[in-house]
């Protein structure tokens, strides 16, 4: 095992980061670049059955802090991403698709034809989008989620795993919790998508700073990062059978560090990625590498969950 290596579901990893859907691979060219870089493994754009365009733009804007966007899943249609799969060298770098149908059955649908493609990409559904307008997260509504996760485990009927909103109450954790689980199949459980609906506001104009939703829109970078971190323990904590992707915040070795110590298996990077391209990945490996060498951590996963309380 190298300094970096990492694992989840039984896969291994050259590192432990990938991309956060939504970053850097809507097209296959992103894609490509992704797989070209340094991280471990990638992830496609969240997808739906049908090809969408999105949002109006402005759609996205870089703030001191971070990032707001309201891209509301613009992406090329299941197939494209399938075709993907069908074509990528898995034992390469492994590769996950996040599936966001706008309804149960479009869900439904598209893990059905994953599973018959037979290639070993690794299924994130996303039941967190905060920007189509009409369609409310899947993952703040317990019941729905519930019904979700119990046909995606009858459907697919093979390890998956869900990207999760924040939540910001610990009755909330609990009760997600234990909707995830009801289903072994949930292997793995990525923490968080955006904070949803949020305000930036530029007081030079006296403006909203994107159009969609009237300025509305999920905030990344480092607004989320210590919410993300408690989510991330949160489920660590309360799913010991399933694993942890982190994702929030994260712009240097240190925020990878304190993912892992806080449970992540593998840790994504959004807001950072869209800003800085793919040749991140280089230096948040060298700069982990450094940290987990200075703590005496052989490696990532030794560092997993070692969070102390005091
Ligand atoms: C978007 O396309 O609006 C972002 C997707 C997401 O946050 O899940």
């Amino acid at each position: 095992m190298s300094l970096l290596s990492a694992s989840l579901l039984g896969i291994e990893f050259a590192n432990p980061l990938l991309n956060a859907s939504g970053v850097h691979c809507r097209y296959h060219d992103e894609l490509d670049a992704l797989f070209q870089s340094a991280a471990g493994s990638l992830v496609t754009k969240s997808c739906t059955l049908a090809p969408r365009t999105g949002n109006p733009e402005p759609r996205y804007a870089a703030t001191p802090l971070g990032s707001i966007n309201s891209m509301g899943l613009p992406n090329e249609g299941y197939p494209y991403y399938l075709d993907y799969a069908q074509r990528h060298d898995h034992a390469a770098k492994p590769l996950f698709m996040s599936v966001a149908g706008l309804t149960l059955d479009d869900n439904m649908q598209m893990l059905a034809a994953i599973r018959e493609a037979a290639r070993p990409v690794i299924v994130e559904l996303n039941l967190s989008c905060p920007n189509v307008p009409g369609k409310p997260q899947i993952a703040y509504d317990f019941e729905a989620m519930d019904r979700m996760l119990e046909a995606a485990s009858r459907v697919y009927a093979q390890p998956f795993g869900v990207k999760m909103p924040p939540y910001f109450d610990i009755a909330h954790f609990d009760e997600a919790a234990a909707v995830l689980n009801r289903y072994p199949l949930v292997a793995f459980v990525t923490c968080i998508n955006s904070i949803g609906n949020a305000l930036v506001i530029d007081i030079e104009h006296e403006s909203v700073v994107i159009r969609p939703k009237d300025g509305f829109g999920g905030i990344g970078g480092d607004y989320v990062l210590p919410t993300a971190l408690a989510n991330v323990n949160a489920f660590h904590r309360r799913c010991p059978a399933k694993e942890i992707i982190g994702c929030g915040g994260v712009k240097s070795g240190a925020e990878v560090f304190m993912h892992l110590l806080a449970g992540a298996s593998l840790v994504q990077v959004g807001t950072a990625l869209q800003e800085e391209g793919p040749g991140i990945f280089a230096r948040l490996n060298a700069e982990l590498a450094e940290l987990l060498a200075r703590k005496g951590y052989a490696n990532p996963q030794a560092a997993r969950g070692k969070l102390r309380t005091l």
